[in-house]
């Protein structure tokens, strides 16, 4: 038996000031379509902002439903816009922000299991890493690619061996 350790690597900014203007940028989209979700059920505002290699900006905010499952997290909302119409265009960063009654998360919010799969495959599509940026009031995460949101992923190479 051997047993083995996986190290995650991100960073953590406490002043926002610290990031580029374009990172700072994308924050703010993802905060302003964050109030434009559709969250009854959960009282959960999610607001995520996708920017493109060609510099194109798409937002996308979680939609719910009475029937739960139904529903669709901001992250795969404005990732699947975003590749459906660009999809020779590698996606080079995500910025996720998150509000409830009592304002942005503390915390900066960390997406779900499922989105993080959807990230992995918009990587893998166009081999390229994508940045993703968390929102919180108390500090910021930035992460190079999914590998240190994911891993040990299920990836499309198992579906061969
Ligand atoms: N949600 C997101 O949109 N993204 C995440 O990363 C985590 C959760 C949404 C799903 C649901 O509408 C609400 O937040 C509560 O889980």
């Amino acid at each position: 038996m051997k047993q083995k350790e996986i190290s995650i690597l991100y960073k953590e900014y406490s002043n926002p000031e610290e990031l580029h203007e374009e990172w700072k940028q994308l924050i703010h989209e993802a905060r302003m379509i964050s109030k434009k979700a559709w969250s009854p059920y959960s009282g959960f505002c999610v607001g995520a902002a996708v920017k493109l290699k060609n510099g194109m900006i798409f937002t996308g905010n979680n939609q719910e439903n009475a029937a739960y499952p139904s529903g669709l997290c901001a992250e795969r909302t404005a990732l699947f816009y975003a590749n459906a119409n660009y999809p020779d265009v590698p996606v080079d960063a995500i910025a996720i922000s998150a509000h409830n009654v009592k304002g942005i998360v503390k915390e900066p919010v960390k997406p779900c299991g499922s989105c993080r799969q959807v990230l992995l495959e918009a990587e893998m599509r166009f081999n390229h890493p994508i940045k993703i940026i968390l929102d919180g009031q108390n500090s910021i995460f930035v992460f190079e690619g999914i590998d240190s949101l994911l891993p040990m992923s299920f990836r499309p190479e198992a579906l061969k061996e």
